[in-house]
């Protein structure tokens, strides 16, 4: 089973992906990640990326399809789950063609629906536990009082995202609105999207993905 999990930057994609991994063993494929890490290589496209990321633009599609590519050769799982990719019509084109390649297909795209005041207050009280990638937020999920990240255990430090500030949270936001959401239209025409309510805690927005996903 191959999903997309569709929505703005603070959505919840990445906190949802990471339960769905632990729960289906279903491989998570965040471009952000990826990118993340191509940025902390050093490498000259690394250094490219880096820039653009700051400035909350999208990188170009040529390297996010090519990522995307190579961990669909070399990944197994029980599924794909899409975290921040397509963002543009030409990825959910190129993701298309390159699952039809390997035989596979998309089953549903969720479409995680929120607003965007929330967005800004989950952005930017967010945190990540550097050791395993947990995600917490200052309001819902507090980092633990002892700083031992709840998943792993370990006593890392919890770093805050160099493009989460409200400059770059303002460009995403309208590269979102430009770029990305008209794969709405495109996957409802398709008959693949299926809304969930991105508002509600992240308990019951993880209940609202099992119902569809059945
Ligand atoms: P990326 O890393 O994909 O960031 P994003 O899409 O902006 O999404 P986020 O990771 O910020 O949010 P999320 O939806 O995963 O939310 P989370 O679960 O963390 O992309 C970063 C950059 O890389 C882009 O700007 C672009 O430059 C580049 N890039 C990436 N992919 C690309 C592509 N395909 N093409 C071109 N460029 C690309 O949750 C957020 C916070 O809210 C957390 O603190 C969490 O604890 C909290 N939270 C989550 N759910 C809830 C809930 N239900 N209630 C309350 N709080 C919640």
């Amino acid at each position: 089973m191959n999903i997309i999990l569709l929505g703005p930057p603070g959505a919840g994609k990445g906190t949802q992906a990471r339960h769905l991994v632990e729960t289906r063993g279903m491989v998570q494929l965040s471009t952000g990640d990826m990118l993340r890490e191509a940025k902390n290589s050093g490498t000259e496209m690394g250094n490219r990326v880096a820039e653009v990321m700051a400035k909350g633009q999208l990188v170009t599609d040529e390297i996010v399809i090519g990522l995307i590519e190579e961990k669909l050769t070399t990944e197994k799982g029980a599924g794909f789950i899409f975290d921040g990719f397509p963002r543009t019509l030409a990825q959910a084109d190129a993701l298309a063609a390159l699952l039809s390649k390997l035989g596979q297909s998309l089953h549903t795209v969720i479409e995680m629906r929120v607003d965007d005041d929330a967005l800004v207050d989950r952005i930017t009280a967010r945190s990540t536990c550097s050791g395993c990638g947990e995600v917490y937020n200052d309001h819902t999920k507090p980092i633990p009082a002892d700083g031992r990240c709840t998943n792993c255990g370990e006593q890392k430090e919890f770093t805050r995202r160099a493009d989460d500030n409200e400059d770059s949270l303002r460009t995403r936001l309208m590269e979102y609105y430009k770029k990305t959401s008209p794969l709405i239209g495109y996957y409802y025409a398709k008959g693949d999207l299926r809304p969930v309510n991105g508002l509600a805690d992240i308990k019951e927005v993880t209940a609202s993905i099992e119902a569809v996903l059945g």
